[in-house]
């Protein structure tokens, strides 16, 4: 096989975005193989060009077409390696559908991604914005990664330190980690499982079903049945999960707000600051369920912004900016947008 595969002009993005919005790129190449992509990265024409890398699309909004080249990074494989005595090492190319290989591990007897079910995506995309739900986060599953650096043509293995995950963050969304490109994640499954149920709502969910000692197969279902019940599936509804990330305020913000709107949604966080529910507050500015356009708030998660079919990314946004606004002249608080816009 040719190790660079071939060069596509104004290549459709529709059905590789999860909102489903139709734009396309200027160059498009789809690498499945480290040799590849180090090719189409030598390539002095491609290099020279705006790049664009593509995971499984369900965290980006294209507002427009792309005016560069979209690295398409389709890299499979997935293993057991042996661990150390406290837990078990797999690991999975970038490429991997996530909850693919969520379920992989589970059907294996490993125990540790169950909470991280069904959330959409790769596995090289789960590290960069730390993806979590239900209690989890890929930081508190992660052993290490391999990136390969475009800017010098090196790969190499960063930990879990260098990656300094954050909530819904990472050195990949920084600028120093702008040019790394990851190609296999490894993560740690404690070899001593034990079932994870912090989230009250999936404590409720396995307590309702009566079971009181989950396998972590019963609680990678559970999981699933709320995500079914809440979040649109961007097969039937495009979307890309939560739309703003849960804003961070601190103490004594949150105690003013408190005075005011006494049912505020609030979670302590180590540091003293509080999360608020960003979910909650668009849905009492009374945005669920409504509409601009073809872009609308979901009728059963108002943290979620969904495309009733033909939606622009424009449209999308104006969306989102009419919500910013309403959310921070009634709250004091600005949302910030989780997807990338493109
Ligand atoms: N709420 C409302 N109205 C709404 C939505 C939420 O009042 O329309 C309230 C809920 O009643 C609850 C609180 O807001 O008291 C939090 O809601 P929920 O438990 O649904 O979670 P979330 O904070 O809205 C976060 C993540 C999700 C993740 C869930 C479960 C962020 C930005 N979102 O949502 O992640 O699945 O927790 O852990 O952190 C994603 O990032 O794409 C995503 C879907």
């Amino acid at each position: 096989m040719h190790p660079q595969s071939p060069l596509q002009h104004n290549f459709p993005l529709q059905s590789l975005n999860t909102f489903g919005i139709a734009a396309s790129a200027s160059a498009y190449v789809r690498v499945q193989s480290l040799e590849q992509l180090r090719a189409t990265l030598a390539d002095p024409a491609l290099a020279a060009m705006p790049r664009l890398l593509l995971g499984g699309g369900s965290n980006i909004l294209l507002t427009g077409n792309y005016a560069g080249l979209v690295l398409h990074l389709a890299l499979a494989g997935r293993e057991v390696l042996g661990g150390d005595a406290s837990h078990h090492h797999v690991r999975a190319s970038a490429g991997e559908n996530w909850h693919g290989f969520v379920q992989w591990t589970l059907s294996r007897g490993l125990g540790g991604l169950e909470n991280l079910s069904l959330i959409p995506g790769t596995v090289g995309a789960a590290p960069i914005q730390n993806i979590g739900a239900y209690g989890a986060e890929v930081a508190d599953l992660f052993h290490s990664l391999t990136v390969l650096d475009s800017a010098t043509g090196q790969i190499r293995t960063m930990d879990k330190a260098a990656c300094r995950f954050g909530y819904r963050d990472s050195v990949f969304k920084q600028a120093e980690g702008r040019s790394l490109i990851i190609v296999d994640v490894t993560f740690a499954l404690p070899r001593a499982w034990q079932p994870n149920l912090r989230y009250a709502e999936l404590a409720q969910e396995l307590a309702g079903q009566g079971q009181a000692a989950p396998t972590a197969q019963q609680v990678a279902d559970a999981v699933i049945a709320i995500r079914r019940r809440k979040l649109p599936d961007p097969a039937v509804v495009g979307n890309a999960g939560s739309f703003f990330k849960n804003p961070l305020v601190s103490a004594e913000q949150c105690a003013a707000l408190l005075e005011q709107f006494p049912a505020l949604v609030h979670h302590r966080q180590a540091d003293g600051s509080e999360k608020l529910a960003a979910g909650w507050l668009i849905d009492q500015c009374g945005w669920k369920g409504r509409s601009m356009g073809a872009a609308g708030v979901y009728p059963k998660q108002a943290l979620v912004l969904v495309n009733n079919g033909g939606a622009t990314g424009a449209e999308v946004v104006r969306l989102a900016q009419a919500i910013q606004a309403d959310v921070q002249a009634r709250y004091g608080v600005r949302l910030e947008p989780e997807p990338v816009f493109v």
